[in-house]
């Protein structure tokens, strides 16, 4: 073909989903499969959101709200911000990537923690920035000094994840304090927060606050995980609002459908069916570390919807076996921890046949 891509897209590696529950079905015949690969919630969403799905077919024929009053008026209650700070978007990857779009010009250079989600190097080559990663610390969690010794008067956003995808650490509030006080004010720290609603209180750094305090932040969030909804590709992010009037110049008028509104609306309003949720995602997170552990294999210290097993062998292998098995697991290969497996936590009825499974593939009855 005569018509070229530019150098930058062309060389982009493709997106590594996990694997599908269709394309489990098919490679193994088994009809009954359960996916715990891509930290999707198996609690599903909240009885109220599908309820308010059911009623959202008659809004379908309408164009969406850019900018849905209710919803955010909500995210301001849950935030304490005001509703200028917050944006929505496509899911949270629509808001990562409208981040560097907005503010990164081709040949500055975005620094990121590695191995993390793969968005953060797509979104640099995507907008011509020099893609720097920051290997993680010895815990698992983005090491935030690292990141500020990379940072030079080029860079102008860095990526964090907290918790960290793959691996669930979290960085302590005085590293992140400290990281605030050095970071320059011409650089855009992007938090994600994918995860942070799995993440306790005592560990969970304030970063609406440093929003607050005026700091260049913006906390990217998403329906995905918790709320269940990630078929609906619904996000938002907060920041002061001359940071994020330019993410909303950028973005898609429409990229927020009205299903996904009238669901997340509602999501927000069912506080007692997430608060169950989270407390049974807690308490077999912890007995899934304590079960792995019980068979020598060391796990990250998570404080996300998932865990992070060292299975010190081939990560893929064992995937395969498990799906074998009617499992499908994330082998932690496409992140750079070929001997890692990631597991999303799902209620413990679920994680007690899966752990049947695990045994048999491994070996230990
Ligand atoms: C760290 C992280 N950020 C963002 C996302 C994407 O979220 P969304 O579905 O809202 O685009 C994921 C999904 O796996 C993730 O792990």
């Amino acid at each position: 073909m005569r018509l070229k891509p530019r150098p930058e897209i062309d060389a982009l590696p493709p997106y590594v989903p996990g694997t599908s529950l269709e394309e489990a079905r098919e490679a193994t015949g088994h009809q009954r499969m359960v996916k715990l690969a891509s930290n999707e919630s198996l609690w599903g969403p909240s009885p109220e959101a599908l309820a308010a799905l059911q009623r959202s077919l008659g809004q379908v024929p309408l164009y969406p709200p850019m900018q849905d009053p209710q919803l955010i008026r909500q995210l301001a209650q849950e935030t304490g911000l005001p509703g200028d700070h917050i944006i929505l978007g496509n899911g949270a990857d629509e808001l990562l990537r409208l981040a560097a779009q907005a503010y990164v010009n081709p040949g500055e250079e975005i620094i990121f923690p590695t191995p993390s989600f793969s968005a953060y190097y797509q979104c640099a080559r995507l907008v011509g920035a020099s893609p720097k990663p920051v290997p993680l610390g010895e815990d698992g969690a983005n090491d935030l000094d690292a990141v500020l010794s990379q940072v030079t008067a080029n860079t102008r956003l860095v990526y964090l994840c907290a918790p960290n995808n793959p691996t669930g650490a979290a960085f302590p509030r005085a590293r992140w304090q400290a990281y605030l006080e050095r970071v320059p004010e011409n650089v855009l720290t992007v938090v994600d927060g994918a995860y942070l609603e799995f993440c306790p209180d005592e560990v969970r750094p304030d970063f609406i606050q440093a929003i607050r305090t005026a700091k260049p932040v913006l906390l990217v969030r998403t329906f995905s995980k918790l709320y269940a909804l990630a078929g609906l590709r619904i996000g938002w992010a907060a920041g002061r609002p001359e940071l994020v009037a330019p993410l909303l110049k950028a973005r898609d008028p429409f990229s927020v459908s009205w299903p996904a509104i009238l669901a997340a609306r509602a999501s927000l309003a069912d506080k007692p069916y997430f608060a169950r949720v989270l407390e049974e995602t807690a308490e077999a997170r912890r007995w899934l570390t304590q079960e792995m552990a019980a068979r020598g294999y060391s796990t990250f210290t998570s404080h996300a919807n998932f865990v992070t097993v060292d299975v010190r062998q081939s990560a893929q292998e064992i995937a395969q076996a498990m799906m074998a098995q009617g499992f499908v697991v994330r082998p932690a290969t496409s992140f750079g921890l070929p001997s890692h497996v990631r597991i999303t936590v799902a209620p413990k009825t679920i994680l007690l046949d899966f752990l049947d499974a695990w045994d048999r593939v491994l070996g230990i009855r």
